[in-house]
């Protein structure tokens, strides 16, 4: 190799990150909660104690964004169109009343607890917060979308109970996540940096898979 050489490309962060959770997407898809959800199998309960664990993810990540958003890694993805505990409770409280079980204000449960750990520890380092925010927010914009018309379709909610994916703010997603990609791209981190971010875009991914475990322990109770 010669110095004139053109340096090796290198595969846009956006990329990596995507490429890099492709196995644990299908893993996630194919988990029974996640499968029987979309597929609008879920009764209310199992809906309300999904949304019971993710309201402290979203609680957690949306007050980290606000904590941290002089970093330019998180000043690049934080939106407040993208803010889901809103949406979260305002599901919650439906979902609780066709249940007939009131949510309970704060929840705790082992995977629950340990996703909220991991993103307060991540707060150290705000470039790995970009990775949880990418996770779940991007994963919102497109899965998500599919699971809320299915829901709203299936159950003939007529948007009752499926807020949490709805964004009301981004009539577009598509053209939505292509600038958030870009945004990532631009963030200029050194290869380490890199690595330390795809790295933990599959940590998120195993809190998430932990959690859709731990409701496929009670998938019996869920099934509608
Ligand atoms: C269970 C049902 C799910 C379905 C049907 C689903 C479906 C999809 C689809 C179709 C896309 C591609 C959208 C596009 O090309 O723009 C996508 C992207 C994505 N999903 Fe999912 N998904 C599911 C669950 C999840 C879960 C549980 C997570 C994370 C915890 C997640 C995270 C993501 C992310 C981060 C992307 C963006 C990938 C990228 O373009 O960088 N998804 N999903």
């Amino acid at each position: 190799m010669s110095l004139l050489d053109p340096a090796p490309p290198i595969t846009p962060l956006s990329l990596a990150m995507r490429e890099g959770s492709q196995a644990a997407h299908t893993e996630a898809e194919s988990s029974a909660f996640m499968a029987e959800l979309t597929s609008a199998r879920v009764n209310a309960f199992g809906v309300r104690d999904y949304l019971l664990r993710f309201r402290e993810v979203y609680r957690t990540m949306e007050l980290l964004g606000t904590e941290l958003s002089a970093d330019p890694a998180v000043a690049a993805v934080v939106d407040p169109a993208l803010d889901r505990l809103p949406a979260i409770e305002q599901d919650l409280a439906y979902w609780a009343e066709v249940a007939g079980a009131p949510a309970p204000a704060v929840f705790h449960s082992p995977a629950t607890d340990a996703y909220v750990a991991r993103l307060l520890e991540v707060r150290a380092w705000a470039p790995l917060f970009v990775a949880h925010h990418y996770t779940r927010y991007l994963g919102d914009l497109s899965g998500g979308q599919v699971i809320g018309r299915v829901l709203d379709r299936e159950l003939g909610l007529e948007g009752r109970g499926t807020a949490f994916y709805a964004f009301p703010a981004i009539p577009k997603p598509k053209p939505y996540k292509d600038g958030y990609r870009a945004r990532l791209d631009a963030l200029g981190l050194t290869p380490e940096q890199r690595a330390a971010v795809v790295g933990e875009v599959s940590v998120a991914f195993n809190l998430n898979q932990a959690i859709f475990t731990e409701l496929g322990e009670d998938m019996a109770g869920y099934r509608r």
